[in-house]
């Protein structure tokens, strides 16, 4: 196993850096330290060759040039949080906008838009890389001085593990996610994959996408992921609507055991299983990317990969039982997922 670092380009005059693990089995994925971004995943291929199950773009800047997060790490809030509004401790706090009235994805300054810095390791069944910020209160207007690691290893069960973690001088809120948009197959899109998530239920949403507190059943929906179901169907079953695709947030239920989802190119065979702590997946099929969109091996197009957020239910603190995102003051917090590769 071992750890690579080199100079990836420059974003704004500032060098971005690309750091690459390694394991025994020619898997090997990157990182750029603009968004503590997962830049690749790549596996061998029976051809002799690799295929990065990632999307990716050749520049730091393409990254920031569309709404769509591409493997970027979103902090401090994962999704929309309504009117950017919340009580905390009693007290109406607002947190700067970024989507009409609402913010998402931890707002105009969040996570992804930041140069974080690392340092590497390497024991012996693992290799990894640690990207540690602080950011201040004036700097992303969320309550505190919050101090985030994002921690992204490798080991030789082809297994990539994340761990955020927070540390904050004020009480706030911490509910980080990746943003990885996977396409497994050698096809343009990902139609040819299954689905399975372990959810009875998916959040009712409001016309910007901000859940209303309100469930529904995935019975008898094209959000029925219970069974493996070819992501084919269930958009097909979806172009009648607005959004003619997936951007749901799915309820399950967090088991250290238990994969929460898993994504399989019925083609190729391969397979990405995932574990998280949290009660949220959302689940986005990049049902609105334009041809603009200059990513490293073709242009932007609807369906070209699946996004697979695992987070605690966005707007969290605006609705009951969605799970608590508080961060409290001098207080770590910690929250882990796992994405397992395997060739079927
Ligand atoms: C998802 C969100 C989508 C879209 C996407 C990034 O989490 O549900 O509506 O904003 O992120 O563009």
């Amino acid at each position: 196993m071992n750890v690579q670092t080199e100079l990836f380009d420059y974003f704004q005059d500032q060098p971005i850096e690309q750091i690459i693990l390694t394991n025994d089995h020619e898997v090997s994925v990157s990182f750029l330290t603009l968004g503590a971004t997962w830049h690749t995943f790549n596996v061998p291929t029976n051809k002799g060759d690799h295929k990065n199950l990632l999307l990716n773009f050749p520049h730091s800047a393409d990254y920031l040039n569309n709404p769509f997060y591409v493997c970027m790490a979103i902090g401090r809030t994962g999704g929309r949080i309504k009117n950017g509004q919340f009580l905390l401790n009693d007290t109406l706090i607002s947190v700067p906008k970024n989507e009409g009235q609402n913010t998402l994805h931890g707002g105009p300054f969040g996570f992804h838009q930041l140069i974080w810095q690392y340092t590497t390791f390497t024991d012996q069944n693992r290799v990894g890389v640690e990207f540690k910020r602080l950011i201040k209160s004036a700097e992303d207007g969320y309550p505190g001085d919050l101090t985030a690691t994002i921690t992204y290893t490798l080991d030789n069960s082809n297994q990539v593990t994340v761990t955020f973690t927070g540390i904050s001088d004020q009480d706030t809120l911490f509910n980080p996610t990746s943003h990885a948009y996977f396409n497994l197959g050698n096809g343009p899109n990902i139609l040819s994959h299954s689905l399975q998530v372990n959810s009875d239920r998916y959040l009712d949403v409001d016309v910007e996408k901000v859940p209303t507190g309100k469930y529904h059943s995935v019975a008898n929906t094209p959000f029925d992921f219970r069974k493996s179901n070819l992501l084919d169907n269930a958009i097909k079953a979806l172009e009648t609507t607005k959004e003619k695709g997936i951007d749901d947030v799915f309820v399950v239920t967090p088991d250290k055991n238990q994969n929460i989802a898993t994504l399989k190119d019925i083609t190729s065979q391969r397979q990405i299983t995932i574990k998280s702590s949290r009660n949220g997946l959302v689940v986005f099929t990049a049902n609105s990317f334009t041809d603009d969109m200059p990513f490293s091996n073709s242009f932007g197009h609807p369906y070209k990969g699946i996004a697979l957020e695992p987070q605690t239910l966005p707007d969290a603190p605006n609705h009951k039982n969605f799970g608590d995102i508080s961060l409290n003051a001098n207080q770590a917090k910690s929250y882990t997922i796992q994405y397992c590769y395997e060739q079927l």
